[in-house]
C-alpha cells in the first residue's frame, strides 16, 4: 500500500545525561536518514522526537547532581536538543515529556483506558525502603541478576545481560536509596492486562513477518513464553499523576507515558507549526496518528523493543481510535573499542566532546557510524576504523573525484560547465548506470539497510573516479580537448546527482558541494536520476576540499583519552575489592586431570550466534536454540532456561562445541554445546566472545 503521510519516530532519550556515538548509531542517525530521503522523495512526514523526563533515571540523577529533577531535564534537555541539532538531526519537533500537552495527553488516555474498563486494579506487595519511606520501583532497587549473577541489576533490567526483570525477581536486593534491605508492602497498581489481549498482539505481530529478524524473534519469544500483566502505575512521585481516584502519591509507568510523548510531540508541532507546515489546523496531529493512510515508524535500540512492539501497540489497539506502527525498525548495539559504551564509566564517545575535537566534521562521524551500524548485531566503533573510512573512503573516493572534477573545471573552463559534443558507447552506458542509483539506494532505505544504501552511494562516487582514471582528461586535454570536454560535462553530473543522493547520509557535505556547484535549490530525488542537472556554460563557484586527512596525532588523542578512562575505572574498581578482600573468597571447583594437547585440539569451538530461543515445553532448565555456527544453521538445546529469558538472548554471541556428537534432548536432537561458566551457586552464564561482532565459525582455541 502506498501510503500518504509518514509519522516517524526516534525513541525518546532520558534526559540524564549527554548523548554519546551510541544513541547516534542506534536510532536518531538511521531515522534522519530514512526522514531526509522521504523528504527528498516528495512525502508528507513529520519527525517526531523529545525528551522523555520521568522515570527513575531522572530521579536518581537529582540525587547524585544534589539539584531537582526537573533541574535535572532542564539541563539535560537543552544539551540533548543542541547536540542533535548539530549534527543535523532534522526532527519538526524536539519535545520533552515534562510539558503541559504532554501531560494532558498521556494523563487523558489513561483515562479513557480506565474508562473502558481495560485496566486491572490490583493490590500486590512491592519492595520498600523504611528508610528512606517510599517504594522502590525500577532503578531504585539492585540486586542479583537471576539470570546471570550479576550483583547490580537494576529492578527493571539487568544491563549486565540485557533481561527484563521484576524488581521481586532479585536476588538479595537492596534499596540504592539507603543501601538497606527492603521489606515487602501492599500497595495498590492498575495493571495492562496483556495476557488477555495476547491473541489481538500475536495476531498484528503475526502480520509483520516482514521486520527485522531481531525484532520479530524478540517478539515471537515475548509471545510464545506468554505475556503477563504488567503494572502501568507507580509509587513515585516524579511523572505524570494518576488521574484516579484512589491513586494519590501514584504516577504513570515511565513506559507508559514515553511513548505517548510521540502523540503529544505531534500536537505540540501543530500547535506551533513550523513554515514548512502549509495550512495547518490545530486537530491536523491527529491525521498523523489515527488515519490508516499513515505509516508509523519507530526508531528505537534493541532494549526498546518489547515496549514499541508489545506494550505501546497493546495501548493504542486498547485506546481504540489509533494506528498502530507499521515498522520497528530497531537496531543493535554499538560498542566502543571492544567495550559495552557506559556513561558511568566514562566509556563513550561524546558528540559535544567530538564537536569541539573535529570541528565541522559532523558528517565525517555520520559516515562512519553509517558504514558501520548495529543493524543486525552488535558492532564496535573503533577509532582506526574511523580514520581508515575518512582517508580511505571520504577523501580517497569522494572527496577525490568531486575535487579532481571541480579543480580540473576551472582549470580548463574557468568554472563553466562545457559542451558535451558527442557520447561514445561507454559513456552512453555510464549514464545510463548513473540514473539507475537512486532506485537502488532508495530501495536499501525502503528496507531500512542504510549500510547496503551507503555502500551502493560510495560505488556512484568510486563510478566516477574510475571513469576519471581511465579516460584521463588531464592527457587528453593536450590531443583531444572536444573528448575532454564530453568527459567532464559527465563528471560534473555525477557530481551533481552526488548531491542529491548524499544528503540523506552526509547533509553537510550535500550542501557544501551544492554551493560550489552552484546548483539550483529545492532539487528532489527523482532529479538524480537525469544526466543534465548542469547545462552546458553554467558557472560553478570555487572549490574547497569535501574532507580532509584525520591524522595519526588525533587518533593517539582519541585512544589515549579512552585509555585514560579505562585506567581511571580500574583504579576505583581494585579500591573497591582491596576494600572488600576481607570478605570471603568464592569458593572454586576442584582442578581436573592434565590432557595432552591433542586432546585439546579435537574439540571444535566456533564463535555462533543465536537466531532463535524457546522453552522446551514441560521442562524447567532447558531452552531450544537456533544457531548460526557460520557452518550452518542448528539446533542447539542448552540447560540455561533458569539463567536467560528466550527473548532475551536472540542475537546474542556465544561460544559452541560444534564437533560434539549430536544427543537426543527430549525428543530433540542437540548438535553442540554451549560453553558457560558456572559460579560457586551452579549459575550458569555464557562465554562470549570478547570481541562484539567476531564473525560466526571463528574458531575459538
Ligand atoms: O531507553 C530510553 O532511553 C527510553 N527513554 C526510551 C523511550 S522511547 C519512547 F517510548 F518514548
Ligand atoms: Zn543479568
Amino acid at each position: 500500500m502506498k501510503y500518504k503521510r509518514h509519522t516517524v519516530t526516534a525513541a525518546l532519550p532520558y534526559a540524564n545525561g549527554p548523548v554519546h556515538i551510541g544513541h547516534l548509531a542506534g536510532c536518531y542517525l538511521p531515522a534522519d536518514i530514512y526522514v531526509r530521503y522521504l523528504r527528498s522523495s516528495g512525502e508528507d512526514v513529520k519527525f517526531i522526537c523529545g525528551s522523555d523526563e520521568h522515570g527513575v533515571p531522572i530521579t536518581i540523577k537529582a540525587k547524585k547532581e544534589g539539584i531537582t529533577p526537573q533541574q535535572v531535564v532542564d539541563k539535560y534537555h537543552k544539551i540533548m536538543g543542541d547536540a542533535f541539532k548539530e549534527f543535523g538531526i532534522s526532527f519538526d519537533i524536539y519535545s520533552r515529556t515534562s510539558s503541559k500537552t504532554h501531560h494532558e495527553t498521556a494523563s487523558g488516555f489513561f483515562k479513557t483506558l480506565y474508562d473502558k474498563g481495560v485496566f486491572e486494579e490490583e493490590i500486590t506487595e512491592q519492595y520498600f525502603d523504611e528508610k528512606a519511606n517510599q517504594f522502590l520501583a525500577d532503578r531504585y532497587i539492585i540486586g542479583t541478576c537471576p539470570k546471570c549473577g550479576n550483583e547490580n541489576a537494576y529492578g527493571d533490567q539487568c544491563e549486565n545481560c540485557g533481561s527484563t526483570l521484576n524488581a521481586t525477581d532479585l536476588i538479595n536486593p537492596r534499596s540504592t536509596l539507603s543501601g538497606e534491605k527492603p521489606i515487602l508492602k501492599s500497595t495498590r497498581n492498575w495493571f495492562l492486562p496483556l495476557d488477555k489481549m495476547q491473541p489481538e498482539i500475536e495476531a498484528y505481530i503475526d502480520s509483520h513477518k516482514d521486520w527485522k529478524t531481531n525484532v520479530f524473534g524478540q517478539c515471537k519469544s515475548w509471545l510464545n513464553a506468554g505475556l503477563q500483566p504488567r503494572a502501568m502505575t507507580r509509587d513515585l512521585d516524579w511523572g505524570v499523576k494518576v488521574p484516579v481516584g484512589g491513586a494519590e502519591g501514584k504516577v504513570l509507568y515511565v513506559w507508559f507515558d514515553a511513548p505517548i510523548g510521540y502523540i503529544s510531540a505531534t500536537k505540540e508541532l501543530f500547535q506551533n507549526p513550523t513554515s514548512n507546515i502549509q495550512h495547518p489546523k490545530s486537530s491536523d496531529w491527529e491525521l498523523y496518528w489515527k488515519d490508516k493512510e499513515t505509516k508509523l515508524v519507530h526508531f528505537i535500540g534493541k532494549d526498546n523493543i518489547v515496549f514499541h512492539c508489545i506494550i505501546f501497540p497493546a495501548m493504542l489497539m486498547a485506546e481504540g481510535s489509533y494506528i498502530v506502527p507499521e515498522n520497528v525498525p530497531a537496531n543493535e548495539f554499538l560498542n566502543l573499542e571492544g567495550d559495552k559504551i557506559s556513561t558511568s564509566r566514562n566509556w563513550a564517545v561524546w558528540l559535544h566532546e567530538y564537536l569541539l575535537e573535529f570541528k565541522d566534521k559532523q558528517d565525517v562521524l555520520r559516515y562512519t557510524l553509517c558504514a558501520n551500524a548495529p543493524e543486525t548485531k552488535d558492532n564496535d566503533f573503533t577509532w582506526k576504523d574511523f580514520q581508515a573510512k575518512n582517508n580511505n573512503e571520504l577523501v580517497a573516493i569522494l572527496g577525490n573525484f568531486v575535487n579532481r572534477t571541480l579543480v580540473l573545471t576551472h582549470k580548463y573552463y574557468e568554472g563553466n560547465v562545457p559542451v558535451a559534443e558527442e557520447y561514445n558507447k561507454a559513456d552512453i552506458l555510464l549514464l545510463e548506470e548513473m540514473s539507475k542509483y537512486p532506485a537502488k539506494i532508495a530501495a536499501s532505505i525502503e528496507n531500512y539497510r542504510f549500510r547496503e544504501a551507503l555502500a551502493e552511494l560510495m560505488n556512484l562516487a568510486r563510478m566516477g573516479n574510475k571513469y576519471l582514471a581511465e579516460n584521463e582528461p588531464w592527457i587528453l586535454i593536450k590531443t583531444d580537448p572536444k573528448r575532454v570536454q564530453t568527459i567532464m560535462n559527465i563528471s560534473l553530473q555525477i557530481c551533481a546527482n552526488l548531491t542529491i543522493v548524499m544528503e540523506p547520509f552526509l547533509p553537510f557535505t550535500s550542501k557544501k558541494l551544492a554551493t560550489m556547484l552552484n546548483l539550483n535549490e529545492g532539487l528532489k530525488w527523482k532529479d538524480a536520476t537525469r544526466t543534465d542537472l548542469l547545462l552546458a556554460g553554467h558557472k560553478i563557484n570555487t572549490a574547497s576540499l569535501l574532507f580532509e586527512k584525520v591524522e595519526d596525532e588525533q587518533m593517539v588523542y582519541q585512544v589515549t583519552k579512552l585509555s585514560n578512562s579505562k585506567m581511571e575505572n580500574e583504579a576505583s574498581k581494585s579500591k573497591e575489592l582491596s576494600q572488600n578482600s576481607e570478605e570471603e573468597k568464592p569458593k572454586v571447583a576442584e582442578g581436573k586431570p592434565e590432557i595432552t594437547f591433542n586432546e585439546f585440539a579435537k574439540m571444535d569451538i566456533r564463535v555462533g550466534t543465536i537466531l532463535e530461543a524457546e522453552r522446551v515445553p514441560k521442562t524447567d532448565k532447558l531452552l531450544k536454540l537456533k544457531i548460526d555456527t557460520g557452518i550452518d544453521i542448528r539446533t542447539v538445546v542448552s540447560g540455561i532456561a533458569q539463567y536467560y529469558k528466550p527473548e532475551d538472548i536472540i542475537g546474542q554471541q556465544v561460544s559452541i562445541l560444534v564437533n560434539l556428537a549430536p544427543r537426543m534432548l527430549k525428543n530433540i536432537e542437540s548438535r553442540g554445546m554451549i560453553l558457560c561458566s558456572e559460579n560457586e551457586k551452579g549459575e550458569l552464564s555464557f562465554v562470549s566472545p570478547v570481541k562484539p561482532g567476531t564473525n560466526n565459525g571463528s574458531i575459538i582455541k
